[in-house]
């Protein structure tokens, strides 16, 4: 299956660093699905200049409601009118900063399903509850309340810990969380479970790309701070397996 690498921009870009972005991507010849995350007013710029490539596009959150009376917030109906396929929930700098539940997360994951958006639901558990041999159960029991009944998208483990630190977990860690999100997918799911491409996030460079796309059931990356850098991106992307 082709590895899914999604860049995350958070809080970061602005309109001067969309043009030549876009360029590169569309000049990469990719073996990889690449899907930007550009904060939302990038989005149409972004759109425009991805238009007729295979580079996809995605937002960092979304309202679990279609339209209302919600300031600041945005619905993923005009995510999807406006070009975006995907979105990212449940970031962990979202439920720290923004207080987001794993009820408030799976909210947002049914209405981004609901408008065709393809939600990246992100798990992972904190340094002290990995110290404490909670992790699994941790990020088990976010899969359990973040994802709605026919949950058809993608699942990002991040540890806590390991974003923006360069701290990632060793390989055999990050082998057995994926291991043990595939069960956890299969057992909520059945068979749909199986197909649920769960992404590696946390501290992934073009220098620890190949290793960590390479793990079982790592089916792709989503990428913060390299991703500013479309060379360090597409090294990235170009890292993952041809299989
Ligand atoms: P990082 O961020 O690659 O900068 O660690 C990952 C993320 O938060 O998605």
């Amino acid at each position: 299956m082709r590895r899914i690498i999604a860049g995350n921009w958070k809080m970061n870009g602005g309109p001067g660093s969309v043009a030549a972005y876009a360029a590169a991507l569309r000049a990469a010849l990719m073996n990889a699905r690449l899907i930007v995350c550009p904060p939302f007013p990038l989005l149409p710029g972004f759109a425009a200049a991805l238009a007729g490539s295979l580079v996809e596009l995605g937002a960092q959150d979304c309202h679990a409601s279609s339209s209302g009376a919600h300031t600041g917030d945005v619905s993923a109906v005009l995510l999807k009118e406006i070009g975006a396929s995907h979105v990212i929930l449940g970031h962990s700098e979202r439920r720290a900063n923004h207080s987001e539940s794993n009820a408030v997360v799976n909210g947002k994951v049914e209405a981004a399903l609901a408008a065709g958006l393809v939600p990246i639901v992100c798990v992972g558990e904190t340094e002290e509850q990995r110290d404490a041999g909670e992790a699994e159960d941790v990020v088990r029991t976010q899969l359990t309340h973040s994802l709605p009944a026919g949950f058809a998208g993608v699942v990002a483990y991040e540890p806590v810990w390991s974003i923006g630190t360069g701290k990632t977990p060793s390989e055999a860690d990050v082998a057995a969380m994926h291991g043990a999100i595939r069960a956890a997918l299969v057992t909520q799911f059945s068979a749909s479970g199986a197909a649920i491409p769960i992404l590696y996030g946390g501290s992934v460079k073009p220098g620890n790309a190949a290793a960590l796309l390479g793990l079982p059931e790592v089916g792709g990356a989503l990428v913060g701070g390299a991703s500013l850098n479309a060379a360090d991106f597409l090294a990235i992307a170009a890292a993952a397996p041809k299989d």
